[in-house]
């Protein structure tokens, strides 16, 4: 496990990332019934972006700096519980600080530094659970939840070529124990060929009511560079395809630096 989202936090995809996991939040939340949230590649929650590794890489400038200088009023939801929570807040935080009184929260992380420093974080609070956990196992284990309404986040590094075949394969485990559960699976468009074969592959499972929605930088075409990112989403909330893509478009027009080939776009992939 060489993968440390430290050295990312902040970048372009995690806001892409954070910013429909606080919609898909905030929707799921219209509804008052106890909410079920699992985080499957928890990271450690909280990142201090002026100090190392943020800072080596200074990825944060090109995205949350450019968003906290000047907030797009689509992203205001997203970008004042940034502020609000002081340092940069991963997934866990952002959906912590969403919470409802019955709702919980259920983290995995592989990495033992960062599943300590998570466990530490959330040490008092009875609303979440941290486990030092493999991801793709935890899908099979911790589903479906009691409260039977739930949000699955699954964030993988996509540190090798085989972790498209173990999202789909997950998305699958998944669903067969949650079929009503929302399921939110990022991704990383580096060449187009590979989120291509992963959005026919997961047709291939036979789940249904599946949207993918991406945001690239410029065409994928130097498969060096993370050139953009998607949100594949099982059983979206109403209105996700009519929402979303103006705030990601709001994403692309502070982040983006008028590239050839960048832009937004909404596909469904399989019907209702
Ligand atoms: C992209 S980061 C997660 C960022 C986090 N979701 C956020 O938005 O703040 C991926 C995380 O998954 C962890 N990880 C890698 N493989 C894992 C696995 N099989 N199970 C659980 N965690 C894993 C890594 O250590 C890393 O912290």
């Amino acid at each position: 496990m060489n993968y440390r989202h430290a050295f990312h936090a902040g970048n372009f995809a995690d806001c892409m990332k954070h910013a429909v996991l606080v919609w898909l939040l905030r929707a799921l939340m219209r509804k008052p019934g106890p909410l079920f949230v699992l985080d499957t590649h928890a990271g450690i929650g909280r990142y201090d972006l002026r100090s190392s590794p943020a800072a080596r890489t200074g990825e944060w400038r090109q995205g949350i700096a450019r968003l906290l200088d000047d907030p797009p009023p689509a992203l205001g939801d997203y970008v004042d519980l940034v502020r609000a929570l002081g340092l940069y807040p991963g997934s866990p935080v952002l959906v912590r600080a969403l919470m409802r009184p019955d709702d919980r929260l259920a983290c995995c992380e592989l990495h033992p530094d960062d599943a300590a420093a998570l466990r530490r974080h959330f040490a008092r609070d009875g609303q979440v659970a941290v486990h030092h956990r493999d991801a793709w196992e935890a899908l099979g284990a911790l589903l479906p939840p009691r409260q039977r309404r739930g949000l699955v986040l699954i964030d993988p590094p996509f540190e090798d070529a085989q972790e498209f075949a173990a999202l789909t394969a997950g998305l699958a485990v998944g669903h067969r124990r949650f079929a009503t559960g929302v399921f939110a699976a990022w991704y990383p468009i580096k060449h187009g060929a590979p989120s291509r074969k992963f959005r026919s592959d997961v047709l291939e499972t036979g789940i249904r009511d599946v949207v993918a929605v991406e945001l690239c930088l410029r065409a994928p075409v130097d498969a060096t560079r993370l050139n953009g990112c998607g949100m594949l989403v099982v059983n979206p909330p109403y209105r996700f395809e009519a929402d979303v893509p103006p705030i990601l478009t709001a994403l692309l027009d502070r982040l983006g630096d008028r590239e050839p080939g960048e832009g937004v776009t909404m596909k469904r992939i399989v019907d209702e």
